[in-house]
């Protein structure tokens, strides 16, 4: 299921702490051969201090011919090590765009303005948890103003497990008040396996 809604998007976005532990390919291997579209997702890395390894999946599969060029968004402002991992990282193969940062983290709206203009439409956030919240964030920020909302669609997966403190939650105490916070519509629920999954879309502010 999750490749097939990769292959819905023209870009996947994780996070450096998701790129460092799991290594993903973010694209759509487990998808059939011969439904699979030809067209593959973009791989995006938020990744302030550009601590992406390079010999990461996402780097050697483009070099391999097997990815599309991965797209690493970092901080604006120098720090040690910078221009020598900027280097490293462009040899290797990767495209980087520079944001500025915002609460130590880096800027989101700044990210999905550059990606628009960069010709991306559609971007599936896949996690971790910290950049899960960042953009849940952004949608009660942008919840209530005219500009566009930041986040329109979450997929929530809910297994029969416990997991700790390793889950996604929507913070506790960032919005005071019921009018605080976005509506959500519910679209539709499935059992996949063992899991639920529901998809509910984030309404405008009145
Ligand atoms: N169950 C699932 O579906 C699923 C999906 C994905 C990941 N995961 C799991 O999630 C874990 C990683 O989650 P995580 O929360 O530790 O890391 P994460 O969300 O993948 O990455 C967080 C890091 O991204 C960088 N970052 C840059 N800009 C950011 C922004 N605006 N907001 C948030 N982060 C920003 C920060 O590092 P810098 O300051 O260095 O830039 C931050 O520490 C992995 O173990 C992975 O297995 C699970």
């Amino acid at each position: 299921m999750t490749h097939w809604m990769r292959s819905m998007h023209d870009a996947i976005l994780v996070g450096i702490g998701t790129a460092l532990n799991d290594n993903p390919q973010l694209n759509t291997r487990l998808i059939p051969e011969v439904s699979r579209p030809s067209k593959l997702p973009r791989p995006i890395i938020l990744d302030a201090h550009l601590r992406l390894p390079i010999d990461c999946k996402l780097l050697s599969n483009f070099r391999q011919g097997r990815g599309l060029q991965p797209w690493i968004f970092c901080s604006s402002s120098d720090f040690p090590e910078m221009s020598n991992r900027q280097c490293t990282l462009l040899e290797a193969g990767a495209v980087i765009f520079y944001v500025s940062c915002e609460n130590g983290f880096l800027s989101i709206p700044q990210v999905l303005e550059e990606l628009y203009n960069q010709g991306i439409r559609s971007l599936m956030v896949e996690g971790g948890a910290t950049v899960i919240n960042s953009f849940l964030e952004c949608a009660r920020q942008s919840h209530g103003v005219t500009v566009p909302s930041m986040v329109d669609t979450i997929i929530i997966t809910t297994a029969p497990m416990f997991v700790g403190n390793g889950g996604v939650e929507y913070k506790v105490g960032c919005a005071e008040r019921v009018g605080e916070v976005p509506t959500l519509q519910h679209i539709r629920t499935a059992l996949m396996g063992t899991d639920t999954v529901t998809a509910v879309r984030i309404l405008r502010g009145q």
